[in-house]
């Protein structure tokens, strides 16, 4: 379906004979929009989301540019196309807000019918690609990065395990995103080997779209998929922070979830992911060493002022004889933990198996333990509809 948002009926008709019966088009216009917010345009036009929307003719070119700009960050899976006359600004402006398809009020019948048929193919080839209604409807896009201070404190196998127990809720829905940029193993934690990598998407960003980036991404039998990470610190030496935000941009628009394995401590990648973080996912485990790290790590976060996302601490390997107690990591820390995982011999064979405990020992306190942490992503709506299909990962 095309939206068309101008006070031009007599587009309607024309529009109509170009692209032909079997296309529905909605024309939509009110004079109040005049003073109304971008957003709520957008809000007031967008039920029944349409494929494309069509912005013009006779919309002042910077109103429709503002327009195009709420629908991206409102619905990028919708194709956007104005129809003002292509003046510098407008096509900066166009560029920047990744609206692919301008056209002038005055080109032919013919140009405006192919700018439509390329929006329309790509918004069809994008929803082929798309998570299904059902699990589109049960959450908020969240982005998690998984982060610790130092190396071994199991950030791989909780990434991994929280992407798995996600997609269990929103299958189809939630991407893995490899940031451990020289020394990524998510893929041999699942068991993944990935042909395409982070470093062949990042050579191409500037030219990806929501659906050229899937050919990048490596499905998992679970459905879940896998932005795997280089294949060698040369490759990963290629990747720039501008390259993995373009991704990361675009990665967003299309999932529910994104969940990101980072290296230890607070590299450039893993500023870019903070950066589009809504949840951060704080990792120790029970040592002086990695509490006292994840400490300065936290005092850290609050100096560069990543402050706004939800921050979840994690003890891994908590509970055993030699370790601290919960309560002393604590208060060295500054955070309550949310979700204790206890050291288990089943992590180490599942990890070296490649087979995550989440599925392969659901059972085991430390899988249990990763479930919780799952279930702090999981809105209420969608752990009922879990619980109606007789899921079994609840306790
Ligand atoms: N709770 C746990 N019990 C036992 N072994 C664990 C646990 N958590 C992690 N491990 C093991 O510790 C090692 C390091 O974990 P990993 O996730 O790769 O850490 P990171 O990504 O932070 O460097 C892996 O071999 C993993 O199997
Ligand atoms: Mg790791």
């Amino acid at each position: 379906m095309i939206l068309l948002l101008t006070p031009e009926e007599s587009f309607v008709p024309f529009l109509q004979g170009l692209v032909g019966d079997t296309v529905e088009i909605s024309r939509k216009w009110d004079p109040a929009w005049r003073d109304a917010q971008p957003i709520e345009v957008v809000q007031s036009t967008v039920v029944p989301v349409p494929d494309v929307v069509i912005v013009g003719p006779t919309v002042p070119e910077s109103v429709a540019l503002e327009w195009a700009g709420a629908f991206d960050r409102e619905h990028p899976e919708i194709g956007r196309l104005i129809i003002a006359p292509a003046t510098p600004d407008l096509l900066m402006g166009a560029m920047r807000l990744g609206v692919r398809e301008v056209v002038p009020p005055n080109a032919s019948g013919d140009q405006i019918r192919e700018a439509v048929d390329r929006l329309l193919g790509a918004a069809a080839r994008l929803r082929s690609a798309m998570p299904s209604n059902e699990t589109a409807s049960v959450s908020t896009n969240r982005v998690i990065s998984v982060l610790s201070a130092k190396g071994g404190s199991g950030k791989t196998v909780v990434a991994t395990n929280l992407a798995l127990g996600l997609n269990e809720v929103a299958p189809g829905g939630v991407v893995l995103v490899d940031l451990d940029i020289q020394f990524g193993d998510c893929g041999s934690t699942m068991n993944l080997e990935p042909e395409q990598t982070l470093t062949d998407a990042a050579l191409n960003a500037s030219v990806l779209d929501a659906t050229t980036l899937k050919v990048f991404l490596t499905p998992h039998p679970s459905g879940l998929f896998l932005l795997g990470p280089p294949q060698s610190l040369v490759d990963a030496a290629e990747v720039t922070s501008q390259q993995v935000k373009a991704i990361l941009d675009l990665l967003v628009g299309i999932f529910e979830y994104v969940v990101i394995d980072t290296s230890s401590g607070i590299d450039d990648h893993a500023i870019t992911a903070m950066e589009f973080s809504t949840d951060l996912v704080l990792l120790s485990s029970s040592e002086v060493p990695s509490v006292r790290a994840m400490s300065r790590h936290v005092e850290t976060l609050d100096t560069i002022g990543m402050t706004r996302q939800e921050r979840h601490f994690v003890v891994n390997r908590a509970g055993t004889r030699v370790g601290l107690r919960t309560s002393d990591i604590e208060q060295t820390v500054g955070l309550q933990a949310c979700v204790e995982i206890p050291s288990s011999r089943q992590v180490v064979m599942s990890t070296n198996q490649g087979a995550p405990i989440i599925h392969s020992a659901p059972k085991d306190p430390a899988a249990r333990a990763m479930q919780e942490l799952v279930d702090r992503f999981v809105p209420e709506q969608a752990e009922d509809s879990r619980a109606k299909r007789g899921w079994k990962g609840k306790r």
